[in-house]
């Protein structure tokens, strides 16, 4: 079995009946979601999800899980997403799907984070991954010009595949920082970068992951807590 698909099904055995459940966006986080979508099948599970980004959404209700919104839920039992870098302390990079403002703000609501990645991912510091800040259209260039003043690193807009501005779920762009090495300060740093005008998050998630969930090539996982 492919390692993010195995550690998204060890995921969703996490599930309870009467659960509010986060749903993650990106490859690894769509094996949850049709992982859960076959236990609400079998089993009858009782359950309401909160999704973490359009695309989410729509693959969610095209399976028959049910959602809810923000009018009647305040706080989440548990979320599983995926991620670009993980190191030893649970800090994450995410957002390599742009998706990282809704994923940050479930996380931030959720009392139990499960990350599911595979041992790709897994790193002795976070920062090789380009760190995606999601920021306000207008002035984006100076927003730009101040982070990699501020960073001492190349700073480079998101773009399609088709060479078109990316634009998220929130109508933001995504600004890539390449440190290409190790992030100075991680626990600091999402403080820092804020201090800009027109930075709205950033991809960095600290003290925001419970578990992670490792799938390796044989299709066997790992974990820790
Ligand atoms: C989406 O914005 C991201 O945070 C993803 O969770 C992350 O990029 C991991 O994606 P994959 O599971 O597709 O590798």
């Amino acid at each position: 079995m492919n390692p993010k698909q195995a550690a998204a099904e060890r995921a969703v055995e996490y599930i309870q009946d009467g659960m509010i459940v986060g749903l993650g966006t990106g490859s690894t986080a769509a094996y949850a979601i049709s992982a859960l979508s076959a236990r609400i099948l079998s089993e009858g599970l009782e359950i309401t999800c909160i999704p973490t980004s359009r695309a989410t959404a729509e693959s969610a209700r095209a399976m028959n899980i049910p959602l809810s919104d923000w009018d009647t839920v305040r706080k989440l039992d548990l979320t599983i997403d995926g991620a670009d870098e993980v190191d030893p302390q649970f800090r994450l990079i995410k957002g390599g799907g742009g998706a990282l403002l809704r994923e940050k703000i479930v996380a931030s609501a959720t009392e139990h984070q499960i990350i599911v990645v595979d041992d790709h991912k897994l790193k002795a510091a976070l920062g090789v991954f380009p760190l995606p800040v999601a920021v306000v259209p207008f002035g984006w260039q100076a927003t730009r010009d101040r982070l990699e003043y501020l960073l001492s690193a190349p700073v480079t807009p998101r773009k399609t595949p088709n060479g078109d501005i990316f634009i998220s779920d929130d109508s933001l762009y995504v600004l890539d920082v390449h440190f290409g090495g190790p992030l100075p300060d991680p626990d600091a740093l999402t403080a820092r970068i804020k201090t800009i005008t027109g930075v709205v998050e950033t991809g960095l998630f600290v003290g925001l992951c419970h578990r992670v969930i490792v799938g390796h090539p044989d299709g066997a996982t790992s974990e820790a807590s």
